[in-house]
């Protein structure tokens, strides 16, 4: 997709998170893989549900703020999935209430909290999502932890903060980041209940067709 499009595009999939809650306020930064190696990122305390697509903060490919409003203080959390999986083309990261409400969670199994209870979970998730232990908004030492937490999943929680998502595309990174807190809802309003989930074979079998 080309600059002006992905601009449009991030503007527009922002909005529609926003309108239906998944963010709040200035909270969440989206950004995407340009064509030429760079990346367009949300700008620091920006609201996503009022992105002006010409003030997207740009970034060159080592993460330089070149152009637009200044970036979302989390470049270091969008950098560290970026180096991690050379596939993702888009990182999103939400305060979304359901999936920021498991990374609140002390006794879960810090590997997967949420168990395989849709197919659309470990299509679009992945089946994954580790929690990564809580660091201050922006502070750069996540960097590496969320690497190498990256390294082998598409989505992971930070502890007290939110999920963090990435894509192909800023589409599939959007839909993978809307699964995921559908899935954190059921989760929670499934909890303390007698779960039938998927098996391991119905799970290998979805990552085959679908991952
Ligand atoms: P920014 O406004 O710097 O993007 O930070 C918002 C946020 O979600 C912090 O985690």
């Amino acid at each position: 997709m080309n600059e002006a499009d992905l601009r449009q595009s991030m503007s527009e999939l922002a909005a529609s998170l926003f309108a239906r809650g998944h963010a709040v306020g200035s909270a969440g930064n989206i950004s995407a893989r340009l064509e030429d190696g760079g990346y367009l990122m949300t700008p620091t305390n920006s609201c996503l549900g009022r992105l002006d697509p010409a003030r997207i903060s740009q970034l060159d490919s080592e993460f330089r703020h070149i152009g637009g409003d200044k970036p979302s203080k989390e470049v270091f959390m969008h950098r560290a999935v970026y180096r991690a999986r050379a596939e993702a083309g888009a990182v999103v990261h939400l305060h979304s209430t359901y999936a920021t409400a498991v990374s609140c969670l002390a006794d879960v199994d810090p590997a997967c909290p949420i168990p395989p209870l849709t197919p659309y979970f470990v299509m679009r998730v992945g089946g994954t999502l580790p929690v990564v232990p809580y660091y201050r908004p922006g502070d750069a030492a996540m960097e590496p932890a969320i690497h190498d937490a990256a390294l082998g999943t598409r989505a992971l929680l930070l502890a007290n903060h939110g999920p963090v998502v990435s894509g192909a595309s800023l589409t599939d990174a959007v839909y993978a980041a809307e699964e995921l807190e559908e899935s954190a809802r059921l989760f929670l309003l499934l909890r303390g209940q007698n779960l039938r989930t998927l098996s391991p074979d119905q799970v290998r079998e979805l990552l085959s067709v679908f991952g």
